[in-house]
């Protein structure tokens, strides 16, 4: 199927590794020209150039905080000279604070407006500052990288789901604001994507994995390429249709009807 995204435009923030950086692939081997925004050089000059090695696509590599007004403006100054506009935006963000806790242990002033910055203002900032950049094309396509906690809320997730909560409204919002232009707006909301490309303290255990794993009735995490081929279709013609929505990636982990 061609999604029709060949010669787009496509800015994915927080994109140095993980989901922003398989999301970026993705829309690159459907042939859309990418925009790539992280705070760690040599990371993103890396994936800029296996980007454009595998996909022949052109990409431009931003280094730059979604927290700094000062990055983000350098930001949508660096896609209207290169670009000329935007036609596709993934707002992906880094993790909230770890550990994670219980949400009554959950008592430092600092880790919450660390969580909202992370989890909604960083996104928010980059969002105002290139929709300008997205208008006036008569297509645009935006998608929010949130949490399955918006709809039925995880165990010491709380830090994430209160925030992530908050993007989907905003993401709401602008669906409906901007929709008489062409542009849609949704949310795809995952929970139980392997993150082994994680080292450290920030990676799941083998016994965490090994219970998460029950939490689904497919008895495993998803792939990575589950979730950006999710993304990718939201950003597609035949997608059109479809705004102001939220799409769960979570293997059915989550308990409701609809
Ligand atoms: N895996 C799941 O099942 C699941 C479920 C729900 C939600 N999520 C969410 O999905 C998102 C991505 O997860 P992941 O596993 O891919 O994360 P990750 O591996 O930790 O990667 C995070 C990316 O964000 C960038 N980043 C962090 N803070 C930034 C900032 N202030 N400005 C610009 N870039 C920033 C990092 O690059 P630099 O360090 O170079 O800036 C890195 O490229 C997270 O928000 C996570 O909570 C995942």
């Amino acid at each position: 199927m061609d999604l029709g995204i060949k010669g787009k435009t496509a800015l994915v923030t927080a994109s140095s590794a993980g989901l922003g950086k398989n999301t970026a692939h993705a829309l690159a081997a459907e042939g859309a020209n990418i925009v790539l925004f992280a705070r760690s050089a040599d990371a993103l000059q890396t994936v800029a150039d296996e980007i454009a090695g595998t996909h022949g696509v052109r990409v431009l590599p931003v280094r730059g905080d979604m927290l700094s007004s000062a990055d983000v403006d350098a930001l949508a100054a660096a896609i209207a000279a290169e670009f000329g506009g935007l036609d596709i935006l993934v707002l992906n963000t880094g993790r909230a604070p770890n550990p994670l806790r219980a949400t009554v242990d959950e008592t430092e002033e600092a880790r919450w407006h660390a969580a909202y910055n992370n989890q909604l203002w960083g996104a928010i900032q980059v969002a105002k500052t290139v929709i300008p950049l997205m208008r006036g094309r008569g297509w645009g396509r935006i998608v929010a990288i949130t949490s399955a906690s918006v709809k039925s809320p995880m165990p010491h997730h709380s830090l994430s789901t209160v925030f992530r909560a908050g993007m989907t409204a905003y993401i709401k919002h602008l669906a409906n604001e901007i929709g008489a232009e062409g542009i849609t707006a949704n949310c795809v909301a995952p929970a139980l994507i392997d993150t082994s490309h994680r080292v450290g303290a920030a990676a799941y255990t083998p016994e965490q994995a090994a219970a998460r794993k029950k939490l689904t009735p497919l008895g495993r995490m998803g792939r990575q390429e589950e979730l950006t081929g999710v993304v990718t279709f939201l950003t597609s013609m035949q997608a059109g249709f479809i705004t102001g929505s939220t799409i769960l990636v979570e293997g059915g982990m989550v308990g409701s009807l609809i």
